[in-house]
């Protein structure tokens, strides 16, 4: 790993664990992109500069140099309005109405470590050996403005880390119209764009197509990052799958409205741009202010899709999330949600939480209802105290009660929101988003609260900490159930309204920051009607995200699969739920439904004590089973092996770091008469180890991930049936 300038060549090169990225100075002005991929030794710069003339439509402007255009110099963050004509990363509006902008190379800097962003989440180090960083500034003489382009490279991980800071030096105030995170030209590869999109409860599944002439992309307008796009998308080469070939992946560390797509332009050189989403975003910028994009973490694989994820996770897990839990086993639970909704009251929590401890599970979730008046959805959000017809006696007692029972108490929130139904909105009728004189359009009977205001942050820091004070709760389920719509603050000036959804993101992440700092010992888990925020963003303040709220074994197995593309195990919650599934009606075994589940943090949904002494005996087994698992499925390396997208079955393998235990999951959808055998074949083993394979065979690592394993017959030829696989080194002490 390192950065240096190569002054002879006017570029820097930053070189990666396995990868090289090259950005140069041409004409001492303008800023190029010249290289992002694998490993360049010694790069000669002449020789990746790829210049051609155009006769028409493109200007060239500098007599020294004819051929240069900045319509075709693959730019590292292009600006608009002098001659490039492509997507650009920047715009800015100045007092006269002006929108045209020229960065030019000013200077650099080279520093060890990567700095925080202050306000928004990001990557960063616990020790400053081990990443580095470029700040390259830019400058528009005329504006007087700067722009700072962060690069950090790490020793341990490939990719690059891209973030901009505009600041405003001159006297005029000034008007950011788009700021994005990161840009980059691409030479003319024929690159396929796979991206996540999904839906309430279709989180994540994963879309592949060719890139082709025009724009292709992928964003949020919903005011959080949302189940209907992810902020992630990957380029990849016709011939890269799972295990092998080129990968680029883009990823935003940030929560609300993104942007992040690829033109082709009419030169076939792909374009890529990821940040903040420019439409409906202006951001007002006065002499002496600076504004800050959000990180865009770029990964970079030449061992397929798996090497690319398996970046992410160990970044994400290692140096995005934060605080106790980040790398500690995390606590096997039960959750009342599906088990009895709105309908509970203290002794039922009680009673579950009983039966549940006697079957080894570590800790209850008391989720919606518990609060205000609530006894469904249209009601109470923003009063959070307790419901005392529910919980007579307070959720201290009913915490210590469940303590009695051997377990954690964990509880619900939902704290962004407002209910009209509610004291808070009585009281405040103008803390929620809206603009004056228009409808105030209510999903799931809610509003959400203006966040951009100091005095709702204050408001809802104070009162979330005195719920987290009344009780011994260890855990909080932080949920946030709608989208923005009339978005606008009453307190925000009219030409600053446009602000109104990122002043909303760095108010949700100072609260975050209070909370989770003041309350250290409490897990925290993100939630937004299932995985309708699960982005690093959150991930930096909660390790845990509600993956689903689609708890069907079968359409579970899709979801996690294409959420694993770019987010570790760790951040997976997965919940075994009753059949016949709430969402689906689909009824599947329970031992099936355990197995899906115990990919990620495993838990229950459902009502433990309505079960019979039959079920129960297989809960108390698959508690048994995944906490001997639980270290290796939350932390180890994960290795997506059959796709689900390709045919009836489904695998994956989670192997430790030492390579010396793993263990596989086989999940068969629909069987056929007189099924053909299946097979899956391992990866991530040592090939000259023997592994001892469930207690019985030893057989060595090449033939279990050359030839593989057979799935059982009874599995294959079953509906939704399963199978897990343990392997363990036969010799623990023989060197990896
Ligand atoms: C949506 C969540 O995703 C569910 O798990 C549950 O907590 C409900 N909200 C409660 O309202």
């Amino acid at each position: 790993m390192g950065i240096y300038y190569d002054e002879s060549q006017k570029s820097f090169i930053l070189q990666g664990r396995h990868s090289t990225y090259i950005a140069g100075v041409v004409h001492g002005r303008y800023l190029a992109h010249y290289y992002w991929g694998g490993q360049v030794k010694n790069p000669v710069v002449r020789q990746i500069d790829h210049k051609m003339g155009r006769p028409c439509t493109h200007a060239a402007f500098l007599k020294e140099d004819p051929l240069f255009s900045l319509d075709t110099m693959p730019a590292e963050y292009a600006f608009y309005g002098t001659s490039d004509m492509r997507m650009p990363a920047c715009q800015i509006e100045q007092e006269n109405g002006s929108r045209i902008t020229e960065f030019l190379y000013d200077s650099y800097r080279i520093f060890p470590g990567v700095p925080k962003l202050e306000g928004l989440p990001c990557v960063y180090t616990e020790s400053d050996g081990e990443a580095e960083t470029l700040v390259i500034t830019l400058k528009d003489p005329l504006l007087n403005v700067s722009l700072e382009l962060y690069y950090s490279v790490f020793e341990e991980y490939d990719v690059v880390i891209r973030s901009a800071k505009i600041r405003n030096h001159g006297t005029e105030t000034l008007r950011v119209l788009r700021a994005l995170s990161m840009c980059m030209d691409y030479p003319e590869d024929p690159f396929e764009m796979i991206s996540l999109p999904g839906s309430w409860t279709r989180e994540r599944r994963i879309v592949r197509r060719p890139v082709v002439r025009g724009v292709q992309s992928v964003e949020s307008r919903r005011g959080a990052s949302s189940h209907a796009y992810n902020p992630f998308f990957a380029l990849v080469s016709k011939d890269t799958n799972e295990k092998q070939g080129e990968a680029y992946g883009f990823s935003l560390v940030y929560s609300g409205n993104f942007y992040g797509g690829v033109e082709l332009n009419q030169y076939e050189n792909p374009r890529v741009v990821m940040g903040i989403n420019p439409f409906d975003f202006r951001w007002k910028l006065a002499p002496g202010e600076s504004f800050t994009t959000p990180q865009a973490v770029l990964a970079y694989s030449d061992q397929g899709l798996n090497g690319m994820s398996q970046t992410y996770h160990k970044l994400y897990q290692n140096r995005l999330a934060r605080g106790k839990y980040k790398r500690m086993e995390r606590p096997i639970l039960i959750n009342n949600w599906e088990g009895t909704y709105f309908d509970f009251d203290e002794e039922k929590i009680i009673a579950i939480a009983r039966e549940a401890s006697k079957l080894g599970i570590e800790m209850l979730v008391l989720d919606d209802g518990w609060f205000g008046k609530r006894d469904n959805d249209d009601c109470s959000l923003g009063d959070w105290y307790v419901n005392k017809r529910k919980l007579p006696n307070g959720l201290g007692h009913l915490a210590e009660e469940i303590n009695k029972t051997g377990m954690k108490f964990g509880i619900w929130l939902e704290p962004e929101a407002i209910s009209p139904d509610s004291n808070l909105y009585r009281a405040h009728p103008d803390w929620c988003l809206h603009v004056p004189n228009r409808r105030r359009t209510e999903a799931r009977q809610e509003l959400l609260l203006d966040y951009s205001r100091k005095d709702v942050r204050e408001y809802i820091i104070q009162s979330i900490s005195n719920v987290l004070r009344s009780a011994n709760i260890e855990y909080v389920k932080w949920d946030m159930n709608r989208n923005m719509t009339e978005i606008g603050s009453a307190l925000l000036e009219p030409d600053r309204q446009m602000e109104t959804a990122h002043r909303y993101m760095l108010g949700l992440y100072e609260v975050l920051e209070a909370i989770t700092s003041a309350f250290p010992n409490v897990l925290f888990e993100s939630c937004a009607g299932g995985g309708g925020r699960f982005d690093p963003g959150m991930m930096h303040y909660m390790p845990q995200n509600w993956t689903s709220d689609d708890t069907d074994g079968l359409e579970r197995i899709k979801i996690q699969y294409g959420t694993s593309y770019v987010y570790p195990l760790s951040l997976m919650t997965n919940h075994v739920s009753a059949v016949p599934n709430h969402q689906t009606g689909r009824t599947t075994s329970l031992d099936f439904r355990g197995k899906v589940a115990m990919a990620g943090n495993f838990g229950y949904e459902l009502d433990v004590t309505s079960m019979s002494e039959e079920e129960k005996q297989t809960v108390r087994e698959q508690v048994a089973l995944y906490k001997s698992i639980r270290s290796l499925v939350q932390y180890g390396t994960f290795y997506r092996l059959l796709s689900p997208y390709d045919g009836e079955g489904t695998a994956w393998i989670i192997v430790s770091d030492d390579r010396k235990e793993a263990v596989a999951f086989y999940y068969q959808r629909l069987t056929t008469a007189n099924p053909p055998m299946a097979r899956m074949r391992l990866d991530g083993l040592d090939p000259d180890q023997t592994y001892v394979v469930d207690g019985k065979d030893e057989l060595s690592g090449s033939q279990l991930m050359n030839y593989g394993i057979n799935i059982d017959n009874q599995v294959v030829a079953r509906d939704f049936s399963s199978m897990m696989v343990r392997l363990r080194a036969k010799d623990p002490d023989k060197a990896d």
